[in-house]
C-alpha cells in the first residue's frame, strides 16, 4: 500500500466481539476549568488503579488537545501522543495522574466536547466527546466520582452533582455517584433560572432549575411541570427516587440532538424544552414533555446503571424510550399515544430496517458510534421491552426491574445482564427472544385462516427478509395479540396473546357460535409487517366495530393505503365507501377528537412509496403527490358539511392549555380546517390566522393556507411578528419548504438559504431548511434532480463544520433503491459527490458508504 492509500484507507470498524475490560480503573477525578473562549485550560487530577482482572498498558483517549504538562505522583512525565491517544510508562500499582491541557471552545463547531453557543459554554460528551476535554479512559465501563472547579467571571457556573464552594469567579461541584465520562457536563454563561422544588417520597428536598437566557424565562413553566410529574411518576411506577440535592436543566440553542441526560445537569436543545402557548404548538408541548421525562428517567436507566460499551446502547435507550412512552400514555391518552408511536416507528425505523442502513438493535460493529443513535436502537429497542413485558406479564416485568436495579446499581451492563434478570425473575428461557437484539430487519407475518364446525384456525408464517451482512434469518418469538369479533360487532373472544416461535404455526379457537372476524396484532403487539388478505368489507367492519383502538385506526389506515396505492397505479379512484366511513368517524362524537384526527390523517407520501416498492412496483413521487392531493380533495368534497360542523364544534373554549383534551380538539379543528380550505379557498383559515392567540392555531391556519397555494401575506406577517424568536422562526423556514409544491420546493429552499437569518451552522435552522426539503417527498425527488443537488451541496458544506448533523441528515438518501433508474442515477451521483469531497468526515464517510453499498 502506498502512503496516499494508507492516508485514505477507510477507518477500521470496531467489533463487539473484541471487547476487553479496561486495564486501569479510576477511583476519583478532580477537574479544574479556567474558562477562556479560545484557550481554556483543563487541569485534571485522576487516581488510577490497575484492574486486577485485566492487566495491561496505560492508555488515555484524547483528541484536539494541547498538552501543557503531565505528571505521575507529582513527577513530570513526557507521554507519547498521537491524534487520538496518549501512552505513558506508569508504576505497576495505583498512582495519581495530573495533566494540564488547552482547548479552544470557540473554534469547536462540531458541538461535541466543550463548545460555545451564543456566548455560553456548554458540553456534549456522549458518546465520545469527553476525550476532547482532557486525556481520559473515555469508555462507559470506567466509572468514577467527579469533583469539578470552574473558574470564570460568568455569573452562572454549573456542573454535575451537588453544589460545593462558591466564590468570586469560581464554583465547585461534587458528584458523589460514580459515572462514566460521557455523563460529564459543564455550563457557564449569563443565564437566569426558573426555579422550583420537589420533595421525594423519602422526604429529600430537591432544588430544581431550568437555566435559560433572560429572554426565554417565560418559556420554562411547562418544562418544569413536566419534570415534576416525571419525578413523581418514576417513584410511583418504578419506585425510583432522585438521588442528588439539585436537578438542573439548561437550554442551549446549538445542539446536535434533542437532549442529554448528564448526571444532575441535563442539557437540552432549546427546541426540546422551551415553550409558551404563543410560540409552541401542541405537538411541541407533547414532545417536550416526553423528552424531559426521557432524560430524567435516564437517571436510573442509563446513569445509575449504565452501558458496558457502546454496542449496548439499547440497554439504556430502548428501556428509557419505553419508559417515556409509558409516562406519556399515563399522562395523556394511551390509545392516541400508541398510534403516534407506531406512526413514528414505521416512518423512521421500518424505513431504516428495510434499506441499506438496517442494523440490529445491538449492532455488531461500527466505525463511528454517533451514527448508531438510530430509530432502530431507540424505537425498535423500546418495542423489544414492550414485547418482553407482554410476554412475561406486568407483575413479572416490575419484579424483574426491581431485581435489575438491586443487582446492577452502580454497574456498567450488557444485554446479557438485562435478559438474565428476566430469566432469574421469571424462570423463562429467553434465548430465542434474544435474537431480536442481533437480527436486523422487520419480520413479515403472513396470516391465513380456516373455519369449520365451530373451530376457527389462524395459520401464521413468519419471515424476515435479508439485510446487509445478514442473509439468513431465524425465527423470532413474536407476541401477537388477537381478539375475535362477532358479525354483529360484539366481542366473541377478548384479547389473547398468541406466541409465535416457529416459522409456521397455527392456533385454533374452539366452540365458536359463528365465523368470527379476527382483529390481529392489537395494540401493535410486535414490530412486524402483517400481511393478511383482508378485503375492504372486513376492514370497514373493523373500522366500525373493533374494540381495540389501535386496530380500529389501523383498519382506516389499511383502507387508505390500499386506495392510494391503487390510485397511484391508475387502478381506481377515491373510494366512496371509504370516504363515507371516514366521514362517519369524523362525525362520531363518542370518539376522542385526537383519535378522529389521527384516522383522518392520510398515509405520508413516503409511506405510499415504500408500500409500492414492497409490492414490486416502482413508486413515482410526483404521481403519489398528485393522488394524495386528489384523495384529500375528494374527501373534502364528500364531507364538506360535516367538516364545517366539526370545525365549528371544535372551536376553542376558554384559555389555551397544552393538555391532551384541548390538544385533541385543536388537532381535529386544524385537520378539518385544512380540508375545508380545499373548498373555501382558505377563507376560514385566513380568519383563524387573524384571531389565533396560540401557535397551534396560528400555525394550523398558516399551513392550511400554504397547502392551497395561498398565505403569502400571512407568511410575511408571521415573519415580522416572530423575527426575533429563533424557535418560531425555524417553523417559518421549514414550513415554506415542506409545504411547497413539488416544482417550487428546491427553488424556495435555495432562496431561503440566502436569507440573512439562515444561520446554517445552527443545527435547528439547518434542519428546518435542508431537512424541510427532504421531508417534502415530491419536491425532494423532483425529476429535475434539483432537490438532490440542494441537499447534497449543503451536506458537503456542513460536513467539515459539523460531521454529526451531516451524517445524520445523509439518511435522506437511504431510499434511493426504491426509485426509477433516472432518479437512482441522480441520487447516486449526489452521494458520490459527497463521498469524494476532500477531507470527508469519518461520520459522513461511513454513512454514505453504507447507503451506497
Ligand atoms: N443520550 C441522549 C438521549 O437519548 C442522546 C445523546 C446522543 N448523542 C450523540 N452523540 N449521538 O437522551
Ligand atoms: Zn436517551
Amino acid at each position: 500500500m502506498s502512503t496516499t492509500d494508507a492516508q485514505h484507507a477507510a477507518p477500521q470498524p470496531i467489533y463487539l466481539k473484541d471487547y476487553r475490560p479496561p486495564a486501569w480503573l479510576v477511583e476519583d477525578v478532580k477537574l479544574t476549568f479556567r474558562l477562556d473562549p479560545t484557550a481554556t485550560r483543563v487541569l485534571s487530577r485522576i487516581r488510577f488503579v490497575p484492574n486486577p482482572d485485566a492487566p495491561g498498558a496505560f492508555k488515555l483517549d484524547g483528541e484536539k488537545l494541547k498538552l501543557i504538562s503531565a505528571a505521575i505522583d507529582g513527577v513530570p512525565v513526557e507521554p507519547e501522543i498521537t491524534d487520538t491517544q496518549l501512552t505513558c510508562k506508569t508504576p505497576d500499582g495505583p498512582f495519581t495522574w495530573e495533566a494540564e491541557v488547552e482547548i479552544d471552545p470557540q473554534g469547536n463547531t462540531t458541538l461535541e466536547g466543550l463548545y460555545m453557543s451564543n456566548g455560553m459554554y456548554c458540553t456534549q460528551c456522549e458518546a465520545e466527546g469527553f476525550r476532547k476535554i482532557t486525556y481520559y479512559p473515555d469508555r462507559p465501563d470506567v466509572m468514577a466520582p467527579f469533583s469539578v472547579r470552574i473558574e470564570s467571571d460568568l455569573p452562572v457556573l454549573l456542573s454535575n452533582g451537588n453544589p460545593g464552594k462558591r466564590g468570586d469567579a469560581f464554583a465547585e461541584w461534587i458528584d458523589p455517584w460514580p459515572k462514566p465520562a460521557y455523563l460529564f457536563a459543564l455550563v457557564a454563561g449569563e443565564l437566569v433560572a426558573h426555579e422550583d422544588s420537589f420533595t421525594t417520597a423519602g422526604g429529600k428536598d430537591v432544588d430544581l432549575a431550568i437555566w435559560v437566557r433572560e429572554a426565554d424565562i417565560g418559556k420554562c413553566a411547562f418544562g418544569m411541570d413536566a419534570l415534576k410529574r416525571s419525578m413523581l411518576w418514576d417513584e410511583q411506577v418504578y419506585g425510583r427516587e432522585y438521588d442528588l440535592d439539585v436537578f438542573n436543566i439548561v437550554a442551549v440553542d446549538d445542539f446536535n440532538m434533542g437532549a442529554m441526560e448528564n448526571k444532575g445537569l441535563n442539557i437540552f436543545n432549546s427546541a426540546a424544552v422551551l415553550a409558551s402557548p404563543e410560540t409552541a404548538t401542541d405537538a411541541n408541548f407533547e414532545r417536550i414533555e416526553s423528552i424531559i421525562a426521557h432524560e430524567y428517567f435516564h437517571n436510573w436507566t442509563g446513569n445509575r446503571i449504565t452501558c458496558r460499551d457502546w454496542f449496548q446502547l439499547c440497554l439504556k435507550e430502548g428501556l428509557t424510550v419505553f419508559r417515556d412512552q409509558q409516562f406519556s400514555a399515563d399522562e395523556r391518552s394511551a390509545a392516541v399515544r400508541r398510534i403516534d408511536d407506531v406512526l413514528a416507528l414505521r416512518a423512521r425505523q421500518f424505513r431504516e430496517d428495510n434499506g441499506p442502513l438496517a442494523h440490529p438493535v445491538r449492532p455488531q460493529s461500527f466505525v463511528e458510534i454517533n451514527n448508531f443513535y438510530t430509530a432502530t436502537v431507540y424505537e425498535k429497542g423500546a418495542e423489544l421491552i414492550r414485547m418482553l413485558k407482554r410476554l412475561v406479564g406486568d407483575n413479572a416485568y416490575y419484579e424483574a426491574l426491581e431485581l435489575y436495579f438491586a443487582r446492577h446499581d452502580g454497574q456498567a451492563c450488557t444485554i446479557e445482564d438485562w435478559l438474565a434478570v428476566f430469566e432469574d425473575a421469571t424462570g423463562r428461557d429467553l434465548s430465542q427472544f434474544k435474537r431480536w437484539y442481533s437480527q436486523a430487519g422487520t419480520p413479515r407475518v403472513y396470516v391465513t385462516e380456516d373455519w369449520r364446525d365451530g373451530s376457527y384456525t389462524l395459520q401464521f408464517h413468519q419471515e424476515t427478509p435479508p439485510t446487509p451482512g445478514q442473509d439468513e434469518k431465524r425465527s423470532l418469538v413474536i407476541p401477537v395479540a388477537v381478539g375475535l369479533l362477532a358479525q354483529n360487532g360484539s366481542e366473541l373472544r377478548g384479547t389473547e396473546v398468541l406466541e409465535l416461535t416457529s416459522r409456521e404455526q397455527s392456533f385454533t379457537f374452539e366452540n365458536l357460535p359463528e365465523r368470527p372476524v379476527p382483529s390481529i396484532l392489537r395494540e401493535f403487539s410486535a414490530p412486524v409487517i402483517l400481511h393478511r388478505n383482508s378485503d375492504k368489507a372486513e376492514r370497514l367492519f373493523l373500522l366500525r366495530h373493533d374494540t381495540d383502538s389501535f386496530n380500529k385506526w389501523e383498519a382506516a389506515r389499511g383502507l387508505m393505503k390500499d386506495c392510494l396505492t391503487g390510485m397511484a397505479l391508475g387502478e381506481n379512484t377515491a373510494d366512496e365507501d371509504l370516504l363515507s366511513a371516514l366521514a362517519d368517524v369524523l362525525r362520531d362524537d363518542t370518539l376522542d377528537p385526537a383519535f378522529r384526527a389521527l384516522v383522518l390523517q392520510q398515509p405520508s407520501e413516503d409511506d405510499i412509496a415504500q408500500t409500492l416498492f414492497e409490492a414490486n412496483t416502482t413508486p413515482d413521487p410526483t404521481r403519489i403527490h398528485q393522488v394524495s392531493e386528489q384523495f384529500a380533495n375528494a374527501f373534502a368534497a364528500h364531507a364538506e358539511g360535516s367538516l364545517a360542523s366539526v370545525f365549528t364544534a371544535m372551536k376553542p373554549e376558554g384559555v389555551y392549555a397544552p393538555d391532551a383534551q384541548g390538544a385533541g380538539r385543536r388537532a381535529l379543528l386544524n385537520a378539518s380546517l385544512t380540508l375545508l380550505s380545499r373548498r373555501d379557498g382558505g377563507e376560514r383559515a385566513a380568519e383563524q390566522y387573524d384571531t389565533a392567540d396560540n401557535m397551534t392555531l396560528q400555525l394550523g391556519s398558516l399551513s392550511a393556507l400554504l397547502r392551497v397555494g395561498s398565505g403569502i401575506s400571512q407568511l410575511e406577517r408571521f415573519y415580522d411578528q416572530w423575527a426575533d424568536d429563533r424557535l418560531v422562526l425555524d417553523k417559518w423556514f421549514s414550513m415554506q419548504v415542506a409545504l411547497a409544491t413539488p416544482g417550487d420546493a428546491a427553488r424556495i429552499a435555495t432562496d431561503l438559504a440566502e436569507h440573512p437569518k439562515f444561520d446554517w451552522k445552527n443545527p435547528n435552522r439547518f434542519r428546518a431548511v435542508v431537512g424541510g426539503l427532504a421531508s417534502n417527498a415530491a419536491g425532494f425527488h423532483h425529476a429535475s434532480g434539483k432537490g438532490y443537488d440542494f441537499v447534497s451541496d449543503w451536506l458537503i458544506r456542513l460536513d467539515p463544520v459539523n460531521p454529526q448533523t451531516t451524517a445524520r441528515m445523509s439518511t435522506v438518501f437511504e431510499t434511493w433503491r426504491r426509485y426509477d433508474a433516472d432518479r437512482q442515477d441522480l441520487m447516486r451521483a449526489a452521494l458520490g459527490r459527497i463521498q469524494s469531497s476532500p477531507g470527508l468526515s469519518r461520520d459522513t464517510g461511513e454513512m454514505v458508504a453504507r447507503i451506497l453499498e
